[in-house]
């Protein structure tokens, strides 16, 4: 399915709904979270292999500059201007101590989203493959040394 009519039926969704004189509501973003950890498998990343890691790392910043960097910041420590303006309080990825510092933990996080405003890319939008390079990038190259710093490059 391409992205356009999808839109187009939100869109036409929306009309609808605002033609009968009720509030557009979004879909249920509970649901929405709850339906993509049932589809969540760690096998959908047994497929997934790199070249080298550098390769890995470039495609991870290209991957977080196009589609983290508004919200998470370019450093990674969160609260940028974009996700103020839409009250979202989005936490630091570079936080000492951080307990998803390991790289099947955050493409779980990165796949399944969050209720509160985090999307939920196992829904398309981004492949296995982008989730393993900026779940691995977030870890080797935001945080190498996992101290709270954040290199970013
Ligand atoms: C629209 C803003 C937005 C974008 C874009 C976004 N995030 Fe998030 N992210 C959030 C918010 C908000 C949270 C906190 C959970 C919540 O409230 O939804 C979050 C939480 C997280 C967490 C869990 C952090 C923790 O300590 O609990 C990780 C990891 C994460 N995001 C990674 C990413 C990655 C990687 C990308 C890009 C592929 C990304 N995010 C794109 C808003 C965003």
């Amino acid at each position: 399915m391409t992205r356009l009519p999808r839109i187009a039926r939100l869109v036409g969704v929306g009309l609808l709904l605002s033609g009968c004189g009720h509030d557009f509501e979004p879909p249920d973003r509970g649901q929405r979270v709850r339906e993509a950890e049932a589809a969540f498998t760690p096998a959908l990343f047994d497929s997934v292999a790199w070249a080298s890691d550098s390769v890995r790392a470039v495609e991870g910043n290209l991957v977080y500059a196009e589609k983290c960097r508004r919200c998470h910041g370019p450093l990674g420590r969160g609260q940028t201007d974009y996700a103020r303006e839409r009250r979202l309080e989005v936490p630091s990825l570079v936080a000492a101590d951080w307990p998803l510092a390991r790289a099947d933990t955050l493409r779980h996080v990165v796949f399944v989203g969050h209720e509160d405003g985090m999307p939920i890319y196992g829904e398309g939008g981004i492949s296995p493959r982008e989730i393993d390079a900026v779940a691995h990038y977030i870890l080797e190259v935001m945080r190498p040394d996992a101290v709270g710093g954040g290199g970013g490059i």
